[in-house]
């Protein structure tokens, strides 16, 4: 399916078998015929076998009509990018079925968030040879065509990657994150990182405010930390394990449930969605049959490999500031009257900054605050808040009981964690409601509410008075990323379905955001895999009528600490920006 990514790696794979063969020629010189007849022999079936993929890969295009996604790569690219393909191949997952449609899509998308490979000629012998932030750092280049920097320049930093014994790195992938902050101001942004795959990176950060700024670099993980993550994620799928309890009377049972099973003699219980198709699975209980499950609840962690990794140490290649080779901070005056508003390519670029505290939104809807209780029942009057998705989201939800008291929690008798969770307020006919996504989770959740978003949407009529929120993303991070496109493409249809029969509905969707990586579940599901949930979320739903919560930025330009439940000051924030497309700018 991933033609492309296979491709490269086949060809990839051929090239690196002849290069030692083509230096074994040069330094032996010509003494021995019989090597030379074998090295023409092999770069005869080189030839061939080039030939015949490319006359096969011709046909392929020819008779499906994919669109060329490849002719837009790079070859450099290409040839380093990481094959999911041949991983996913490998993979014991179940993966729901896409219709053609959907896997081009799939293709396109996947190929477009493929990350740089640590190239397989160069494989790091010891941590050594792999990134390290002590030695590595950062330089603010000069202002293109001199003068002092106004608000609405562009600032642009170098970074450049060195090893443990302070070799330059000679190619990419390093996981960084950077923003551009101001302490005295409570002012923050974040940056875009441009990967050159030699070992240096470009950054370039918007000028918003006047004063001083300065420049914060974080190594996440080095690139050859990401080689395990990746591996990790299609050979460990089930490092997270799900239960189902079983009950009948008073027999009880309680087995192992995923969407990754690995081949057994075990029977199983399909509990595959008959609706979107997506599948889930538990073993059968040894007694009991599969309609007597009742609960479904975290299981136990089993692969705990990572914690004594190497590559994988905090304070020293895990979540590590690199340091400035010069100043690390710049002052910015403010434009004068008379200078042109200079909105450059990397401010619209930037979903929005904080200033003083407050986010200001670069996009569609400006951001207004909502700080007190009447401002808050004034945007909500009349209004059904619906709220899907992980702890994230109930975090919104907790955050809404908190600051109106008007709205009261009605007793479901259920639980906290997953809800459903509903909350009224009578007077002002105002109705929240909370439920969490379907497997996987680790909640604990009674099974006949374990439901789908898709499947919910459905159920939803929608208009001018509804408001849809969801966040889904926490829970994904140890699956193969195939998992959660088709997740999002089955929410997709049933947004669309939705606006369709009630297009007035208002839809707002939260992005990922960075995690503390203190804890073994939170650096396996690394910042690295959030950054491809990040893309491929805001690619599956680009175009279509919906509203981010750019919580990815909210928390990355944040002086609070990377968080996978983001600290209330930035939950007040996302609050905000809530309200602000509820009622787009006719409160406050
Ligand atoms: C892909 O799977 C097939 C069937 O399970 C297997 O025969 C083949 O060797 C696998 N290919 C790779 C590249 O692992
Ligand atoms: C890494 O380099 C240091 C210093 O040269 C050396 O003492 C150490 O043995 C090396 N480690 C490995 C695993 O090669
Ligand atoms: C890395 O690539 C960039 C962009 O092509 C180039 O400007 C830079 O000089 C290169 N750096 C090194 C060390 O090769």
């Amino acid at each position: 399916m991933r033609r492309n990514s296979w491709k490269s790696q086949f060809f990839g794979q051929i090239l690196f078998d002849l290069i030692p063969q083509i230096q074994f020629q040069t330094t032996r010189g010509l003494g021995l015929l019989t090597m030379k007849l074998i090295h023409l022999k092999h770069a005869i079936t080189f030839l061939f076998l080039f030939l015949t993929m490319c006359v096969f890969i011709f046909i392929m295009r020819m008779t499906k009509n994919i669109p060329k996604v490849e002719d837009e790569v790079d070859p450099i690219t290409a040839t380093l990018q990481v094959s999911t393909h041949h991983q996913r191949n490998h993979s014991f997952c179940s993966f729901r079925h896409l219709s053609p449609e959907e896997a081009v899509e799939e293709n396109l998308i996947l190929n477009s968030i493929a990350w740089p490979e640590t190239p397989p000629l160069l494989p790091p012998r010891s941590i050594n040879d792999t990134s390290d932030p002590a030695h590595s750092s950062f330089i603010i280049l000069p202002k293109e065509g001199g003068g002092q920097r106004i608000v609405g320049d562009q600032l642009h930093v170098r970074i450049t990657m060195f090893d443990y014994h302070g070799r330059p790195k000679k190619y990419g992938g390093d996981v960084l994150l950077v923003r551009l902050h101001s302490p005295a101001l409570d002012a923050g942004v974040a940056g875009q990182v441009l990967d050159h795959l030699n070992g240096t990176y470009s950054v370039v950060f918007p000028l918003l405010w006047e004063g001083s700024a300065q420049v914060e670099v974080t190594l996440i993980h080095p690139s050859e930390a990401v080689a395990v993550l990746h591996r990790l994620i299609y050979d460990q799928p089930d490092q997270i394990a799900y239960n189902a309890l079983f009950r009948s009377g008073s027999v009880k049972e309680t087995t192992i449930c995923n969407i990754c099973m690995r081949p057994t003699q075990h029977p199983l219980c399909d509990y595959t969605d008959v609706r979107t198709g997506e599948p889930w699975f538990c073993y059968k209980p040894k007694t009991l049959s599969c309609d007597h499950r009742i609960t479904h609840t975290a299981g136990p962690i089993t692969g705990k490999g990572l914690r004594k990794n190497i590559l994988f140490q905090r304070g020293m290649n895990l979540k590590v500031f690199i340091g400035a080779s010069g100043p690390a901070q710049v002052t910015v005056l403010s434009k004068k009257e008379d200078q042109p508003e200079a909105r450059s390519r990397s401010v619209s670029e930037a979903a929005g900054y904080y200033y003083k505290g407050v986010w200001q939104s670069l996009r569609d809807t400006p951001v207004h605050q909502f700080n007190t209780k009447s401002a808050i029942t004034q945007c909500l009057r009349h209004k059904e808040i619906h709220m899907y998705g992980d702890s994230t989201v109930r975090q919104w939800f907790e955050y809404l009981l908190k600051v109106q008291p008007d709205l009261h929690q009605f007793d479901l008798h259920n639980l906290a964690q997953s809800g459903p969770l509903l909350a009224l307020d009578y007077k002002n006919n105002i109705k929240v409601t909370f439920r969490s996504h379907g497997p996987p989770i680790r909640f604990t959740v009674s099974s006949s509410e374990m439901r789908y978003i898709a499947n919910e949407l459905d159920g939803v009529a929608g208009g001018a008075n509804t408001v849809i929120i969801f966040g889904i993303w926490a829970h994904y991070g140890t699956f193969p990323v195939e998992i959660y496109f088709r997740r999002l493409m089955s929410i997709r249809k049933a947004v669309l379905r939705l606006l369709t029969r009630a297009p007035d509905t208002l839809i707002i969707i939260r992005t990922p955001n960075p995690k503390s990586l203190a804890r073994f579940e939170e650096f396996s599901a690394s910042d690295w895999y959030s950054i491809q949930q990040d893309k491929v979320l805001r690619a599956i739903f680009k175009g279509i009528n919906v509203h981010l919560v750019d919580a990815w930025e909210m928390t990355l330009a944040h002086w609070l600490p990377h968080n996978t439940h983001p600290e209330p000051p930035i939950v007040k924030n996302m609050m905000n920006v809530i309200l602000s497309y509820i009622c787009s700018g006719n409160s406050n």
